[in-house]
């Protein structure tokens, strides 16, 4: 392949039509005002804020029966499902424009089936969720916060700012979340549409682990690290500074052992003088 690069002209839609941006996409499950859930596949929806909130940004054309959806009912379900090429087929018929929820309802291939979260049942606010999804995220539209972001507001497109009321994930993966398994779900991944009559998809790999660089356990590293690991007891950043000497493959099991005092001792905040002191009685 030549080093030359040259300039791709800009253009709508340029994600697919000027470049190449290749990702997974959400099915999104919301409701008619007939009371019918409808599928709408969507690439351009990602993980938007991650600390403190945890919201997710949809990005449709404006009329599509989703954007039309939520912002009447302010609920969808953003489903997530494993590769599986006879799906595709079902899938690229659901990114389709133009059809209403009954007739995607004729050639779905997919069960819809009540959300277990409690209140959530379907109903004409409530979608129903995919069976076949490793795991759903159950969203409300923040209607507030787009009305006072001009981008959000004001743009060509329908900008969906969701915030993840609840992730839910099937049991069978839970234990893999964290990594210390040997699997990860097959995502599928899509190209999107391309030269006015396909639409591209792709199978990934089997997922693999390498371990984490060992550059020294930054005070960044262990603050990350500390405060994920309990939803009550958090490790002020001045704690983490006096923790940056554990060998990364020793971190985890080093907080844990910490938090563990901490919870022992009712309490919900970590500082310095804590570690320090309990780094005096450890060495005696
Ligand atoms: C895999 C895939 C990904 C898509 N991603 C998007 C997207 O990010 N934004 C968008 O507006 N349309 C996207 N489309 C097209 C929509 O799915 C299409 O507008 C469809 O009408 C949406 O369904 P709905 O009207 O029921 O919401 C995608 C289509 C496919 C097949």
């Amino acid at each position: 392949m030549s080093d030359t690069f040259v300039s791709s002209p800009m253009r709508d839609n340029w994600y697919q039509s000027s470049s190449f941006y290749g990702s997974s996409f959400a099915l999104i499950t919301s409701v008619n005002e007939d009371g019918i859930t409808s599928i709408g596949p969507y690439q351009l929806s990602f993980p938007f804020e991650v600390i403190n909130e945890r919201s997710w940004m949809v990005v449709s054309r404006p009329g599509s029966n989703t954007a039309t959806n939520v912002k009447r009912t302010h609920k969808c379900a953003l489903n997530f499902i494993e590769y599986d090429k006879d799906k595709i087929q079902t899938i690229l018929e659901f990114g389709f424009p133009g059809q209403t929820p009954a007739e995607k309802d004729a050639y779905n291939t997919f069960d819809l089936i009540d959300s277990p979260t409690e209140g959530r049942a379907s109903n004409t606010i409530y979608p129903k969720i995919m069976k076949d999804a490793f795991q759903v995220f159950e969203c409300t539209l923040d209607v507030k916060r787009i009305e006072e972001n001009p981008i959000l507001r004001d743009s060509s497109s329908a900008h969906l700012l969701l915030n993840i009321d609840n992730i839910l994930v099937k049991e069978e993966w839970v234990p893999y979340i964290d990594g210390t398994g040997d699997k990860m779900p097959s995502v599928p991944m899509t190209y999107g549409f391309r030269g006015a009559s396909t639409f591209w998809f792709g199978d990934v790999n089997p997922a693999y682990k390498l371990p984490i660089p060992d550059k020294g356990a930054k005070d960044d590293v262990v603050y990350y690290e500390a405060n994920r690991l309990d939803d009550e007891v958090k490790f002020t950043r001045e704690a983490c500074k006096e923790l940056t000497g554990i060998p990364p493959t020793f971190l985890r099991q080093a907080l844990m052992g910490i938090l563990g005092v901490a919870k022992e001792q009712g309490l919900t905040k970590i500082d310095r003088d804590f570690v320090v002191e309990l780094n005096k009685q450890m060495n005696g």
